[in-house]
């Protein structure tokens, strides 16, 4: 496979791009839940260093990598490897993140699919002076309605797969930069809301005292690998990106913007929620249903109520959107690399991920009871061992490939900074990030 001399239009689309693939339903439905079942602040805190201290590093290991390989992951892994003089078995961890982003994009749609169902309702008036505990129960009833949920779930893959399949997803990408700064006002709006409600001290206390007594090996686990989740890394899903990076870019400085934006909707979208939480007397540990409840109970105290609601699960949609269209690519790159016709590729993936997302849609009614592993159903599996165990595997292999397999100057011109700041930057993987995801792994293991 030959270098890409595509190159993304500017420096500012490059971060519009990754900030695509990052915020989305990790941010604003899968933060506050976990955050929520894992008691708070302490679990917060935990989360945000391990960002700082391996996902953005191992962000940047990623994005390097494919800026320096110029070609789909596992095609840069084998080629970079070769140039190294190392086994051209690398390979198989662009395989291995393919394998990753699969799984995720199978609960991923369904989840999204949720989106769907609840704009509908909301542009109809359905949530308008409902109680939390209402909303509640009509949520409990659409999850306990597979048709309904196939539908909506069938309808978000056609749209992430038709995008990817016609490889327009750069159109995508603008339309979602365009609207990213939306979504954000509204959640400023919907964070100075919860300011005014009964619940936004206790959020605030709750969020942010932390209590590290309840700390255990398994809530370092969850914080881990949402930390990679969140930053969409560890599946060699933002490689495929780094590979049209422009030359003259600074890749630490966008990776940084990203983070810090990433953080920040995390932050918004918790303080909303769990301010609802607390002034309705829910319980945070809710589950996956936490947003869906809060939100509309949330907006619909708001003069133009529903509009807002609409406006927002529109905004959500696109921005899952995005994120999803990143998790198909590096599979469609990877049989398109096996010499498949993408629009070939895109439809055998989507006929595939679609399988594994209606047995998570029937995780909620018939095989509810179902234990998989773990004593886990389909959904819960799903949900719960990629984003927690593979990407941080696969981070880890990103991070060892980029501190000690790759040669040091590649490295060096890829990542696009100073002698200093690049032996800083090694450094830090070698002996921080690398180590401090092996241990977290293990103990979780045990
Ligand atoms: N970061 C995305 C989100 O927060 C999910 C994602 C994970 C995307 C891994 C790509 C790769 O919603």
């Amino acid at each position: 496979m030959n270098e890409t001399l595509e190159r993304w239009s500017s420096r500012r689309a490059f971060i519009l791009a990754v900030t695509g693939a990052a915020v989305g339903l990790g941010n604003i439905w899968r933060f506050p839940y976990i955050t929520g079942e894992n008691g708070g602040a302490a679990f917060l805190l935990l989360y945000v260093a391990f960002v700082l201290l391996l996902g953005l590093p191992v962000m940047m290991a990623e994005i390097l990598i494919g800026r320096a390989g110029r070609r789909s992951p596992a095609a840069s892994l084998a080629y970079l490897a070769g140039q190294a003089g190392r086994s051209k078995q690398w390979w198989w961890l662009g395989v291995f993140g393919a394998f990753t982003v699969f799984c995720i994009l199978s609960f991923y749609s369904v989840v999204s699919g949720w989106s769907i169902e609840f704009l509908v309702s909301s542009i109809n008036g359905e949530f308008v002076g409902k109680t939390a505990a209402e909303v509640g129960t009509s949520f409990d009833a659409f999850l306990a309605n597979p048709r309904l949920m196939t539908f909506n779930h069938t309808l978000f893959l056609i749209m992430t797969m038709g995008v990817v399949a016609s490889g327009v997803s750069r159109g995508l990408e603008r339309l979602n930069n365009l609207l990213m700064p939306l979504l954000y006002l509204l959640l400023l709006v919907l964070a100075g809301y919860a300011v005014t409600t009964s619940g936004f001290g206790r959020a605030l206390s709750w969020m942010f005292r932390p209590d590290f007594s309840a700390v255990t090996p398994m809530v370092l686990v969850q914080a881990m690998g949402h930390a990679f989740f969140t930053l969409a890394v560890g599946a060699c899903a933002l490689m495929a990106y780094g590979a049209y990076m422009p030359e003259n870019q600074s890749l630490p400085r966008a990776a940084v913007a990203v983070a810090v934006l990433d953080i920040s909707v995390a932050l918004l979208a918790g303080i909303a929620i769990f301010s609802v939480v607390f002034a309705q007397g829910l319980d945070p540990s809710e589950g996956p249903g936490l947003m869906f409840v809060t939100l509309p109970v949330a907006f619909s105290n708001l003069p133009f109520g529903s509009l807002w609601l609409s406006l927002f699960f529109l905004l959500l949609l696109l921005a899952t959107w995005t994120s999803s269209i990143n998790l198909a690519e590096p599979m469609v790159a990877t049989l398109q690399g096996w010499g498949l016709r993408r629009g070939y590729a895109a439809t055998l993936i989507g006929t595939l991920v679609w399988l594994a997302g209606f047995a998570c849609v029937l995780s909620f009614s018939t095989i509810s009871e179902v234990d998989i592993l773990f004593g886990m159903n389909v959904f819960a599996l799903f949900s719960t061992i990629p984003p927690e165990v593979f990407l941080p595997v696969g981070g880890l292999l990103i991070a060892f490939f980029a501190a000690w397999v790759m040669p040091e100057s590649a490295a060096q011109d890829a990542l696009g900074i100073g002698k200093t700041g690049f032996q800083l930057w090694r450094q830090l993987l070698r002996w921080v990030s690398i180590p401090l995801t092996l241990v977290v792994l293990v103990s979780g293991l045990l």
